[in-house]
């Protein structure tokens, strides 16, 4: 079995943006075409405390190479005040032919490169085929800096943050990184709704605490951290998502607007219906909310991609022992 360390992922992500794009845009048709098992993510809480949580995410991608596995996700928001990220995470390949063990690897980049990916490839499907310039982004951590490495086109940035000194922070990285980028720090989450035609959304709250009053005609929300928005807006708006059953579940805000209403008949496609074009989305200036669950397939794609990586590089630590030997 090969452990495959923080570092090694990081060096194999670092300037493959384009191969994250295709590996996730091919993952999301396969979902479509029936050709991923995705089962319920499985949440961990604990008992008198309802911030933290670990989830695992087992999956099957098929095609040329398929593989089976699991990324088990911890999130514990207290982590930032020690100076650590929010996220941690494992991912476990299976071999297809013995089911046994292939890797182990250091998860949390993946996911993080999966989901910002992920947000790329639905800003280009909903908001038309030109790069997207101008953008708005609530919630300033990990999650939302990962979507700007997915979204080279970017030349005016909005912030908002419930910790101002956050969105600063946040805003100094950015202006390093794209020297020629405009960022701007909002200073209520409504200036950042009415100040761009995509927002994303990847904060930690888990009630509630916005609309979309005052945003452009026909604005692409990117909906990643999936419990800002009140069920009223959702059902006001045009809705995408990953996978129905997947995300109408655990008090997300479109699983509210489905406890509210009764039906399910406000989701009007999923992402890999609309790449596949197998579904369409009705006209009008409603606002566009895509609302993605994250799909542990998507995960598993991006792990088997790094592990045929660090296989071409030599890189990781074969542990021969770690299993009865053939
Ligand atoms: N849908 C998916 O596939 C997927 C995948 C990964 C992460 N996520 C979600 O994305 C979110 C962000 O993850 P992260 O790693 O960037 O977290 P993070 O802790 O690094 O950053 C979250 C930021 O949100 C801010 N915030 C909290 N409440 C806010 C509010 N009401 N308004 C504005 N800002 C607020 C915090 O101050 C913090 O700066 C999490 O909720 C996570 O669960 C979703």
């Amino acid at each position: 079995m090969l452990v495959i360390r923080h570092d090694e992922v990081r060096d194999i992500l670092r300037g493959a943006e384009q191969a994250v794009l295709e590996l996730v845009r091919d993952t999301y048709r396969e979902h479509d075409a029936g050709e991923t098992v995705v089962p319920h993510s499985t949440f961990l809480r604990f008992p008198g405390e309802s911030a933290n949580r670990i989830i695992g995410l087992p999956a099957f991608v098929g095609g040329e190479q398929p593989i089976a596995g699991i990324k088990w996700v911890a999130s514990f928001p207290g982590n930032l005040g020690r100076g650590l990220p929010r996220a941690s995470a494992t991912i476990v390949l299976n071999s297809m032919e013995t089911g046994r063990p292939l890797a182990l690897m250091e998860g949390a980049q993946i996911s993080a490169a999966r989901t910002a990916a992920a947000t790329a490839v639905a800003a280009q499907t909903l908001a038309g085929p030109d790069p997207v310039r101008s953008i708005s982004m609530i919630g300033c951590g990990l999650i939302n800096f990962e979507v700007l490495r997915f979204l080279p086109g970017l030349s005016a940035l909005t912030l908002f943050d419930v910790s101002r000194a956050r969105a600063e922070a946040f805003g100094a990285r950015a202006r390093q990184a794209l020297p020629a980028l405009d960022v701007r720090i909002a200073a209520t989450s409504a200036e950042a709704v009415a100040a761009a035609g995509v927002l994303s959304l990847a904060t930690t709250a888990i009630e509630p605490h916005m609309t979309l009053d005052g945003a452009r005609p026909g604005a692409v929300v990117l909906h990643i951290s999936l419990r800002d928005l009140t069920p009223e807006t959702v059902l006001a708006a045009r809705n995408v998502v990953d996978d129905v059953d997947h995300v109408l579940r655990e008090r997300t805000s479109v699983h509210l607007a489905e406890l509210a209403t009764g039906d399910r008949a406000f989701v009007h496609a999923t992402l890999g219906g609309l790449l596949r074009g197998t579904t369409t989305l009705p006209g009008g200036g409603s606002s566009i909310i895509f609302s993605p669950f994250g799909l542990g397939a998507l995960d598993l794609a991006l792990a088997r991609y790094v592990l045929e990586q660090a296989l071409a590089r030599n890189s990781g630590l074969a542990v021969e022992a770690f299993q009865q030997p053939v």
